[in-house]
């Protein structure tokens, strides 16, 4: 297998044009047949591809969330119509609910507006601080993502074929990606046979953007619909199971996109390790259990198109997988048990 991770576009990027930052970002809608970029210096732009699911998965919009609020401070605050700072960043933090890594970006970056604000430091001072934390937050991305790829591809046996569910790949995060960082990494130790990718009913990460990010990283990849999954673990095809997350609470439950409980559930009655690859900054202690997460409710449109008269539609985006199910969670920092998480955090 030749691994080629140059293919993979660069999710989201922050660079400065005649003065003014601009943030650029791969349109997911129009994977995988087009691959066009939204370039913008509005943070209501970014909120709008966050919501729409132009850019998603929980470390790229944990980026893109401190990005909205790096340009909200280069504008000027001219109006008493335009938000404040603070309130932007409240908007920006509600676009979407589950991915906890959305508000811990938005509140990275108010942390610096406070500190700065509080040591007497003046609005450009505060925006070019922001700017550099953006460019900051997508190289650690990357390296936390290779080290989650390290630490994970320690645990799979060689010659592996892995299950993954939704794209928690290079295209969720800045680059390289979590579960398929795991894959990436394997597949640079020569240990990866093949991925075996759920369609993800009803946006199609895996239809759409884990098939394409895969084959243009070299990787093989076979595509299967979700209802698929039973079938090939059955007959013995699977070795390992890897997801990503987009909440982990603090007794190891853990909100992934919807579908993840079913494959957990399936891993569990084949024997099959089902694992969980996230960074830290996915993990909330805050939060207790999974039943305290909430569940993002998308557009019917997503699960049927043309409405039927008669005809109700649940649409939940994310579901939680119990602790018990999940064999590990592989961090950048560590593997662990969902049992040692409160011990390995404090
Ligand atoms: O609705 P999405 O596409 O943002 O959902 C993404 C997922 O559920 C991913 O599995 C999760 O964010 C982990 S991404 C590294």
């Amino acid at each position: 297998m030749a691994l080629n991770l140059s293919k993979l576009p660069r999710t989201i990027t922050v660079e400065k044009r005649g003065g003014v930052p601009v943030v650029r970002m791969i349109d997911q809608r129009l994977l995988p047949y087009d691959e066009a970029y939204i370039e913008t210096s509005d943070w209501r732009s970014v909120v709008d591809a966050i919501k729409t699911l132009a850019l998603r998965g929980a470390p790229a919009i944990g980026v893109a969330g401190a990005a909205a609020v790096m340009l909200r401070a280069w504008e000027p605050f001219s109006s008493d119509s335009q938000e404040s700072l603070d309130e932007a960043a409240d908007q920006i933090a509600a676009a979407r609910p589950t991915a906890v890594n959305l508000a811990w970006g938005v509140d990275r970056a108010m942390r610096i507006v406070a500190d700065l604000q509080v040591a007497g430091e003046g609005p450009v001072a505060v925006a070019e601080a922001l700017f550099s934390l953006c460019q900051g937050m997508i190289a650690e991305d990357e390296a936390v993502n290779r080290a989650i790829g390290r630490n994970g591809a320690a645990l799979l046996p060689p010659g592996c074929t892995v299950l993954t569910h939704c794209n928690a790949g290079s295209l969720a995060t800045a680059f390289y990606g979590t579960a398929l960082g795991v894959v990436y990494a394997a597949a640079e130790e020569g240990k990866l046979r093949r991925v075996y990718a759920d369609e993800t009913r009803p946006v199609g990460q895996g239809a759409r953007l884990t098939v394409w990010e895969l084959s243009h990283a070299g990787v093989p990849v076979t595509l299967i619909c979700d209802n698929m999954a039973a079938s090939v673990m059955g007959a013995g095809k699977v070795d390992a199971v890897v997801v990503g997350a987009d909440r982990i609470a603090a007794n190891g439950d853990v909100a992934n996109k919807i579908g993840t409980l079913g494959v957990a559930v399936l891993a569990r009655h084949f024997g099959i390790p089902f694992y969980i690859a996230a960074p830290r900054s996915t993990i909330d202690t805050g939060t207790a259990t999974g039943s305290d997460i909430v569940i993002e409710q998308r557009d019917s449109a997503e699960v049927l198109p043309r409405p039927i008269e008669g005809v109700e539609v649940e649409n939940p985006a994310f579901d939680v997988t119990p602790a018990e199910l999940v064999s590990a969670i592989i961090t950048e920092t560590g593997v662990f048990r969902p049992a040692q998480l409160q011990d390995a955090l404090s």
